[in-house]
């Protein structure tokens, strides 16, 4: 069904795999059609709770943009493409945690992927960085605003000035992955995670998530009261209804999404 990506559900955990491993995984406009195509699939699947993105191989998460459909558009072309479908936003927005699963070079569009994801989880080789200044370009998909946002204008401003590389110790130093593991552990342990956060109320994950996200959004007392509207709605599942009285039966919880 799809060229440039695999999409394999495991129980409850989807795991959406970028497969061009011979262009590092770079992401051509067919691949983020498919990208954008996958995950309003998922969306509407509710079996699966958590999303996992990666990369194929053992190279490369995603080494950016495809610089190759660069050459020669023109700025009004690149803008309809921009415009036309906000990948970065469809995961930002997706209304199921992801996680992004970086198994080597995380560049650019790439980095930009991981950014738009809510959890960054690193193999030791993975290496991260905003190197479209190289390029006489700047990041577009995000990087300015959510690298920012999440290690501070210093560290963001260093590295998308530089376009240098930044290896996952570091990355992890700044905050920008959550876990470093060595490879051959990075799926195991992604996994384990995943499937752990896929246990909880999908109800209460997706209150979590636009909370959380709402952060960056609205001054604090706009989000506080945001959190409460959410944290009340939660109050209207079954799902809170069980995992009380899960507690208080000193029992195991299980949450059916309703
Ligand atoms: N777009 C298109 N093709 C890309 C690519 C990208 N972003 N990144 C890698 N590739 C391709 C290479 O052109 C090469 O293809 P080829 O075998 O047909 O020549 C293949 O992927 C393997 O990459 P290669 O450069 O040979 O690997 P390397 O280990 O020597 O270097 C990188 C790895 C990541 C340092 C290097 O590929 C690179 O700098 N990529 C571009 C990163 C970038 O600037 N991204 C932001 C784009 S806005």
């Amino acid at each position: 069904m799809y060229e440039n990506i695999l999409l394999d559900i495991r129980g409850r955990v989807a795991v959406l795999t970028v497969n061009r491993p011979n262009k590092l995984n770079a992401l051509n406009i067919a691949t983020r059609s498919e990208i954008i195509a996958a995950l309003d699939s998922l969306r509407a699947n509710d079996e699966v709770r958590v999303l996992v993105v990666t990369g194929a191989g053992e190279k490369a998460f995603i080494a950016g943009a495809d610089i190759t459909e660069f050459a020669g558009r023109t700025a009004l072309e690149q803008r309809e493409v921009m415009l036309a479908k906000r990948m970065f936003d469809a995961f930002e927005e997706f209304p199921k945690p992801v996680i992004a699963m970086i198994n080597g070079f995380c560049l650019g569009g790439g980095c930009e992927v991981a950014l738009s994801c809510d959890i960054r989880i690193a193999s030791e080789n993975a290496q991260f960085g905003q190197p479209e200044i190289k390029l006489g370009i700047i990041p577009g998909g995000g990087g300015t605003q959510r690298l920012t946002r999440l290690i501070g204008e210093g560290k963001a401003m260093e590295l998308i000035l530089t376009g240098d590389m930044i290896k996952a110790e570091e990355a992890k130093a700044l905050g920008l992955v959550n876990h470093v593991y060595p490879q051959s552990e990075l799926e195991a342990r992604t996994m384990e995670l995943a499937n752990r956060i896929a246990e909880m109320s999908p109800i209460a994950l997706r209150m979590a998530k636009e909370a959380v996200k709402s952060a960056a959004r609205l001054t604090l007392r706009e989000g506080l009261e945001r959190e409460i509207d959410l944290f009340a709605l939660c109050f209207s599942s079954q799902d809170k209804e069980e995992g009380v009285k899960a507690f208080l039966e000193k029992r195991k919880p299980q949450f059916i999404g309703k």
